[in-house]
């Protein structure tokens, strides 16, 4: 179903009867709120850290890379001896990586064995719309069910090929499920995985890498007492009714913290750097990142890189705040630590369990190759003087109709919000009632004001900024590479269900 405003005015209203007694009824706009687990909770830094495995080409031909990868449902072993069953790429969570490299195109067969549509989606791939992954391209199930809500022209049965140019600089991605109405419930259940481009500017940089550049790809979830995923969806099933019980429309917030799939991790390290590559792939949740104990006498992270890349040169950082789709790429220095240190990373925005992530043991001693040059790359900010557009989004939670809105309004795929120009440069204003993790699709930003001035955690370039409650951002972006229809949307995936989505065709 395609939420046009009739609908979500249909779908507040069913909802609002059930839960009146609600607290989060009564405030101007619901907050995320915690899914608290019917299980007993694990106890932390118990499992080692597991790592996405790498998904191999089944074959390559001049600049194209072949992949196949299947979504379909697992059983996996996500808190120790417990069987959770999931949703996911090849089974895994999170699914398999992708390495690919800059200006080497990839082509994914994406099959689907889940018994609903599904929408895969490059998170900070510049990508052709048809295979962009808009919300309604639906690939329907191998089983050859019929599903309303998709887009008949541009959705296909069983399987379907998406084609990544990756005519872009070495960044972290992300794929995801992206089907309309329902990317909340079938990235809880576990349709994320990890995609990495690299090219020849970052590997002539004396990075650490191997084993000592690891994905951390952080989620929270919440579990049944019978160890499945724990999710508010009005229908279980996912086959209609899209949405989340009334209580939990500011976003589901779970109460375990995963690591690459497993719950509060340790990871033994030598006392040398390491480049963490920082993926908050969590529904709505936001992590403030620390170490403790921080180091004595240096930053706890020299930041690299963000969303789109690595930085211009590196920046120091005493912790890290990252909303949901946000990528850090961040180097920590063991070498602060004696040999025989616990480093836990800690979620400051968080008090309870959630208030911690992970745990480093620091257990030996090896000669560091690594060096972080004070010049990583070579990065251009936009020229303003290039604007020809200034465009104005607010976004807001509407209390008549109970529904999340971009400048009032609820997503309708029938309506163009913006039609940038190829190869023009624009810049957006933003307000925002609440904090919402706007992220474009196709073109990457450059932030030039958020609440003040940009932070320090603004460098570089952006595909997703966490607006703030009542302050204003500006960012500016350059259309290229292709024409076309995509979205942009609030990446918190609850109010991105409910309808703060908007369109724009680059003509
Ligand atoms: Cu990461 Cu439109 O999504
Ligand atoms: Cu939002």
């Amino acid at each position: 179903m395609i939420l046009t405003r009739r609908q979500a005015l249909k779908l507040a209203g069913a909802l609002s009867g059930s839960s009146f007694a609600d607290l989060a009824c009564t405030e101007a706009r619901p907050r995320p709120r915690l899914l608290p687990s019917w299980l007993a909770i694990p106890e932390p830094f118990k499992v080692e850290l597991p790592l996405p495995k790498l998904l191999k080409p089944m074959r390559s031909e001049g600049t194209v890379d072949y992949y196949e990868m299947t979504a379909r449902p697992a059983t996996v072993e996500l808190i120790p001896g417990v069987q959770t069953s999931i949703w996911a790429y090849e089974g895994m969570l999170p699914g398999p990586t992708i390495e690919a490299r800059s200006g080497r195109t990839i082509s994914l067969r994406l099959r689907n064995s889940l018994p609903v549509p599904i929408v895969n989606h490059l998170h900070g791939g510049r990508t052709e719309s048809l295979s962009d992954g808009y919300p309604t391209d639906f690939v329907l199930p191998d089983s050859g069910e019929a599903f309303d809500g998709g887009n008949p022209q541009r959705s296909v049965s069983g399987e379907r090929e998406y084609r990544y140019d990756n005519r872009q600089r070495a960044a972290q991605l992300w794929y995801h499920d992206h089907r309309m109405d329902f990317s909340g419930p079938q990235v809880w259940r576990g349709l994320i995985g990890l995609y990495i481009i690299r090219d020849e500017e970052e590997d002539r940089l004396p990075l650490p890498r191997g084993e000592k550049e690891v994905p951390l790809v952080i989620c929270d979830r919440s579990f049944n007492a019978d160890g499945s995923l724990a999710y508010p969806s009005i229908n279980p099933t996912l086959r209609d009714s899209p949405g989340v019980t009334h209580s939990y429309m500011g976003g589901v917030l779970g109460d375990v913290i995963l690591v690459n799939g497993a719950p509060w991790p340790g990871l033994s390290v030598a006392n040398t750097r390491y480049r963490f590559r920082v993926l908050n792939a969590s529904n709505a949740r936001r992590y403030e990142l620390a170490l403790d104990p921080a180091p004595a006498r240096s930053a706890s992270f020299l930041q690299i890189g963000s969303d789109g890349g690595l930085l211009g040169s590196p920046v120091r950082r005493r912790t890290i705040r990252i909303a949901p789709a946000e990528r850090f790429d961040l180097i920590v220095d063991f070498s602060a630590y004696p040999p025989g240190t616990a480093v836990t990373l800690r979620n400051l925005a968080d008090s309870g369990r959630a208030g911690s992530i992970l745990r480093f043991h620091v257990d030996r001693k090896e000669k560091d190759a690594s060096m972080i040059p004070e010049r990583l790359s070579s990065f251009e900010p936009i020229d303003t003087r290039d604007v020809v557009t200034t465009r104005e989004f607010d976004f807001r939670f509407d209390r008549s109709s109970h529904i999340w809105t971009i400048n009032g309004r609820p997503f309708d795929e029938r309506r163009i919000d913006a039609a940038p120009r190829l190869d023009s440069t624009e810049i957006w204003r933003l307000r925002s009632d609440f904090n919402h993790p706007l992220h474009l699709h196709l073109a990457h930003f450059q932030v030039l004001a958020h609440g003040g001035p940009p932070g320090l955690w603004d460098a570089g370039w952006k595909d997703t900024i966490d607006m703030e409650p009542g302050q204003a951002t500006t960012i500016a972006m350059r259309f290229s590479g292709y024409r076309g229809k995509y979205v942009f949307h609030c990446h918190n995936l609850e109010h991105e269900d409910m309808a703060m989505m908007a369109n724009m065709e680059v003509v």
